[in-house]
């Protein structure tokens, strides 16, 4: 059975099947609620019944002691929905308005992507979840205070597990660390969700602009735009110098057979003799001005070095893209300082 969620005060409606619970429904559907762990203990994903019928079949309800179930309050990631629903809830508009956690994690997977991009999966304590909007970054936090941060590349479906793509930077203390001495299983701390740089929900069609390892804040908000079955055009330019530097060409490729409102122009700006393109070459950013001359009606997401951002910001804008309409990540924290700055 498929029933009807409205919340208040927003008059949100969303579609809630009956075996999972209000919110994975609505973290589905794109709206955002505050929550916790998850997992039924902590009492952050409080909502309050005001109309129909739910039960917690299947329910971990520890954190019951949390809210006032007399008044009808309700544990909103155990509640499942056994009639069309009407609901209060406090739903999560700005992400500012996300709790920015300090946790420890496990490492759980190191693969090398290419030559010099490693993909680090980290594990979450058990019964932790870390809210975030897809596009947003964490920091490690060192033991001796320094802070390195990575956008993190999976959509937040997911949570209990963060990806992270990490670019190997000659001199680089913490990449040289990642790449030569982390081992799966250590633990490190981190600080999270930061950042601005999120899908917006307009109308607008899309276009993101990914240099190299910018992309992966990208994958995170498209992996996000199809959970949502977002219905507005995107389309993705992805520049990196050779064919080398590519990855996850097969996610690519199963996104585009999900999504008819996808689509993926690769760009290489030094193309190797043997890497036989027959595709786009030049800076990323050219490709799309040569192919939408008229920026002014998009959204651009952009994400990469901070010359290739800024400069894609000054040409859109002076092309008449509104500045408005540019969100950009801040991808100097991505990069890694020299042993002897540190
Ligand atoms: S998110 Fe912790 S109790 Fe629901």
């Amino acid at each position: 059975m498929t029933y009807v969620v409205t919340t208040e005060p927003e008059q949100h409606r969303f579609m809630c099947e009956d075996h999972e619970t209000l919110l994975d429904a609505a973290l589905r559907q794109g709206l955002v609620i505050p929550y916790g762990c998850r997992s039924g203990s902590c009492g952050a994903c409080k909502g309050r019944i005001l109309e129909g019928t739910f039960d917690y079949e299947h329910a971990n309800l520890s954190g019951l002691n949390k809210i006032d179930p007399e008044s009808g309050d309700i544990l909103l990631c155990q509640a499942r929905a056994k009639s069309d629903l009407r609901i209060a809830v406090r739903e999560i508009e700005r992400a500012e308005e996300i709790e920015i956690k300090q946790m420890p994690c496990r490492v759980s997977e190191l693969q090398k992507l290419t030559h010099d991009v490693m993909q680090m999966y980290l594990t979450l304590p058990a019964n932790e979840r870390l809210q975030y909007l897809a596009g947003q970054y964490l920091v490690f936090l060192l033991r001796d205070g320094r802070r390195r941060a990575f956008s993190i590349a999976n959509a937040p479906e997911h949570d209990e597990r963060l990806e992270l793509h990490i670019r190997y930077v000659r001199d680089g203390d913490f990449t040289h660390y990642v790449f030569n001495e982390l081992k799966v299983r250590d633990i490190l701390r981190i600080e999270a969700p930061l950042g601005n740089f999120y899908l917006r929900h307009h109308d607008f069609p899309i276009i993101f602009v990914a240099g190299g390892t910018g992309f992966a804040p990208i994958k995170a908000m498209i992996e996000q735009a199809i959970i949502e079955q977002l219905k507005r055009p995107m389309l993705l330019y992805w520049g990196v110098q050779s064919k080398r530097d590519f990855y996850q060409l097969d996610l690519i490729e199963s996104w585009l057979k999900q999504s008819p409102y996808l689509q993926f122009i690769p760009v290489l700006s030094e193309p190797n003799a043997t890497d036989n393109w027959q595709g786009r070459v030049g800076w990323v950013h050219e490709a799309v001005l040569a192919d939408v001359p008229d920026l002014a009606t998009y959204e651009i997401y952009a994400s990469g070095p901070p010359i290739m951002v800024a400069t894609a910001q000054a040409e859109f804008t002076a092309l008449g893209l509104p500045v408005e309409q540019f969100f950009s990540d801040p991808f100097e924290y991505a990069y890694d300082r020299p042993k002897k700055t540190g």
